[in-house]
C-alpha cells in the first residue's frame, strides 16, 4: 500500500520531530583531537593549508588542551615534529625527546583528558618513511617494528593513555604489545591504524607534522584505496595481535569500509577525518561557497551512521561549541 497512505514526511514536518526520529546522534564524548607540536616556546605556527590549526612548543600545547579538556572533549591525539631528525628515529626513543615533554606536560596540566600518542616514524627520521630504510630505498618491516615498540615504551612511560601506531608494518601491533606488558604497560591501550590508505587526502597533514617522505611514497605500506578484502584482513590480524581499537582511515572517502569493519568485529571503531577532509571544506567555506558548520556536521553525521563509534576530527573544538549552542 503506497501513497496516500504512507506519507513519510509526517516524522519530518518540523525540529521537534525531527529531533525525536533523528537515528544518529553525534556526541563530544565520541571525538578525539589532534595537536601538533614542535620545539621552542611559545610557539604558534599556524599551518598554512589546514586554516586554525598550528604547530605548538611544547607550553602551548598545553594550554590548547586545557582548553580542549575544559570543552569536554574527552581525548588528543598527539603529533611531534622534533627539528632532530636522523635514521634512528633518536628523537623518538628519548625520554627526554619532544613527543615525551609533551606527552608528560599535558597530563601534568590534565589529569583526565586521555592522551594518545601516534607511534611513527616518518616525524622523526631523516628520510620521513614510517620504518627504517634500507641501502636500496625499500622501507624494511622487521628492524622497524622493534624500533616503534620502543618508541611505543617511551611514550606510554612518558604518561600516554593509549599508543597508536600509524606506520603500517605488518606485526607492528604484537610487538608493541609484547614489549609494553613486559616492561610493566600491560594496561596501556593500543589503538591501532589497521586500514589506512594510501591517499592524497594527507597532504596538509605532511605540513603539519613535517613528515612528507624525502623520496617515493608509502604505497609499499599503506593499503591500495580499491581493496576492501584486504582492509578487513589487516583489521582483523590487528585484534589478533592485540589491538584494543582499530581505526579506518581517511573517514569519508572509505565510509563503506567503516561499516564492514563495525559489523565484522566486537571492539570499538574509530575513523579520521584526515586533513584533506579539513582542508577541502575549509577552503569552501573560506569562498563561501559551502556553509563549514552544516557541512561538518552532514560528514560526521556520515562517519558515525557509517559505522565509527569514535571520530578524529580537528572540529573536535568547533563541534564542543557547536553543540552546546
Ligand atoms: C603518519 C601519519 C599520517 C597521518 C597520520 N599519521 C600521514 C601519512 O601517513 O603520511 C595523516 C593524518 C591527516 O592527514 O590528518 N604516519
Amino acid at each position: 500500500m503506497g501513497f496516500p497512505l504512507h506519507r513519510p514526511r509526517r516524522t519530518r514536518q518540523s525540529d521537534a520531530w525531527r529531533r525525536m526520529v533523528r537515528e544518529t546522534r553525534l556526541s563530544l564524548d565520541a571525538l578525539i583531537y589532534p595537536l601538533f607540536v614542535v620545539p621552542g616556546r611559545g610557539v604558534r605556527h599556524p599551518v598554512q593549508s589546514m586554516p586554525g590549526v598550528s604547530q605548538l612548543s611544547v607550553d602551548e600545547v598545553v594550554k590548547d588542551a586545557k582548553a580542549a579538556a575544559a570543552a569536554g572533549i574527552p581525548a588528543v591525539l598527539l603529533f611531534a615534529a622534533p627539528s632532530e631528525k636522523d635514521a634512528l628515529a633518536s628523537n623518538a626513543l628519548d625520554p627526554k625527546g619532544l613527543a615525551a615533554q609533551a606527552i608528560a606536560a599535558i597530563k601534568d596540566a590534565c589529569p583526565h583528558l586521555l592522551v594518545w600518542a601516534d607511534v611513527c616514524l616518518c616525524g622523526v627520521t631523516d628520510h620521513g618513511h614510517c620504518g627504517h630504510v634500507l641501502p636500496k630505498g625499500a622501507v624494511d618491516n622487521d628492524s622497524s617494528i622493534e624500533t616503534l615498540a620502543q618508541v611505543a615504551l617511551n611514550y606510554a612511560r612518558a604518561g600516554a593513555d593509549a599508543v597508536a601506531p600509524s606506520d603500517m608494518m605488518d606485526g607492528r601491533v604484537a610487538a608493541l604489545r609484547r614489549l609494553l606488558d613486559r616492561q610493566g604497560h600491560a594496561t596501556t591501550p593500543i589503538v591501532s591504524y589497521a586500514a589506512k590508505f594510501a591517499s592524497a587526502f594527507y597532504g596538509p597533514f605532511r605540513e603539519a607534522a613535517e613528515s612528507a617522505p624525502a623520496f617515493g611514497d608509502r604505497r609499499s605500506y599503506q593499503m591500495d584505496a580499491a581493496n576492501s578484502r584486504e582492509a578487513l584482513r589487516e583489521v582483523l590480524l590487528d585484534i589478533d595481535e592485540g589491538a584494543d581499537l582499530v581505526m579506518v582511515k581517511p573517514a569519508g572517502p572509505y565510509l563503506d569500509i567503516i561499516r564492514q569493519v563495525r559489523d565484522a568485529v566486537n571492539v570499538p571503531v574509530v575513523a579520521y577525518q584526515v586533513s584533506g577532509e579539513f582542508s577541502l571544506i575549509k577552503a569552501a567555506a573560506e569562498r563561501g561557497w559551502i556553509d563549514e558548520r552544516a557541512a561538518v556536521f552532514e560528514t560526521l553525521t556520515g562517519i558515525h551512521r557509517a559505522g565509527a563509534d569514535l571520530i578524529i576530527t580537528y572540529w573536535a573544538p568547533d563541534m564542543a561549541r557547536w553543540l552546546n549552542e
